[in-house]
């Protein structure tokens, strides 16, 4: 199973060298140009890296000629980087390439600057569909995660790699939901309307050499389709991750869980998501 550590009363995976980086995680003096994409595991997270690397690329080329070549599929994991591993004192040297940085850590436990100027994408999927996509990742990583059961169970119980996805998401949602600089993006909304979220994370990043006709935007939403990063970046990640079954971009769908989820294991989690998420209208966004 997957080491972790309870750190400032979070439930995060442990890192080799983890405990040291986290103390110096917080007070990272972060460049304002700096793009956050934060997220629970599994959001779409690298489909998001990779729009925001092209579209950032275009930007510097300002032709809108998109070049999917922006990154050599070698340098993908180690261009884009995730705060989790980066050397807490190297920080500003290796982002410079490509200004964006992910995490998946809690919000609390990120640089305290980041909430003064930094963009921040904080991308959020279907519980039900996170849970049924980090089953896979986790059992073809080799990670003992019995039935989908048993691993439903513990996501439900908040037992996953990052804690609890409602915890987390509850948590942005209360503090972040209004905040200007923290754009809200679901992983259903950009499979519903990929052109739109294009230009939603455009106008976001105030990227304004951007064309936003609909041709470049298309342009866009095909080279990080599902099809395409399957077969570049998808390869690279299925590699990079270690999984030795299966690969990274698994299905690249909404509403998988329909295929996982009993009828009682669909009542019961619905349960549970009103319970904890009643105050929010998390649920417009799948
Ligand atoms: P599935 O397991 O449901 O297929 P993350 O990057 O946050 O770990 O998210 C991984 C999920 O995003 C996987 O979901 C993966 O297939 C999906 N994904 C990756 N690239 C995608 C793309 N270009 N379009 C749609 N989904 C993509």
């Amino acid at each position: 199973s997957i080491r972790r550590i309870i750190w400032d009363g979070e439930l995060i995976p442990y890192y080799t060298g983890f405990k040291r980086r986290l103390a110096t995680i917080r007070e990272w003096d972060v460049p304002d140009d700096v793009i956050f994409v934060t997220s629970y595991p599994k959001a779409g997270t690298h489909w998001m890296m990779k729009t925001i690397n092209i579209l950032l690329d275009a930007q510097r080329k300002c032709d809108g000629d998109v070049d999917t070549r922006v990154l050599d599929s070698q340098d993908f994991l180690t261009s884009w980087p995730f705060l989790e591993e980066m050397e807490g004192n190297k920080l500003a040297s290796p982002i410079r390439p490509s200004m964006v940085v992910c995490t998946h850590l809690p919000r609390r436990l990120l640089p305290v600057k980041i909430w003064e100027n930094n963009k921040i994408i904080h991308l959020i999927r279907s519980p039900k569909d996170t849970a049924v996509s980090l089953y896979h990742f986790q059992k073809a990583r080799g990670v003992g995660v019995g039935t989908f059961e048993q691993f439903l169970q513990r996501f439900t119980n908040g037992e996953g790699a990052y804690g609890s996805w409602f915890d987390k998401e509850l948590d942005w949602w209360t503090h972040e939901r209004q905040n200007p600089n923290v754009l809200f993006m679901s992983y259903e909304e950009r499979i519903k309307a990929p052109e739109e979220s294009v230009r939603k994370v455009i106008r976001f990043l105030d990227l304004e050499n951007l064309p936003m006709d609909d041709n470049f935007l298309q342009n866009v939403v095909k080279r990080t389709s599902f099809e395409s990063m399957k077969n570049e970046d998808g390869r690279t990640l299925t590699k990079g991750l270690a999984m030795q079954t299966g690969t990274f971009c698994r299905k690249g769908q909404v509403g998988d869980w329909k295929n996982y989820f009993t009828v009682k294991q669909n009542e019961d989690f619905d349960k549970k998501f009103f319970e904890k998420m009643k105050e929010t209208d998390l649920a417009v966004m799948f």
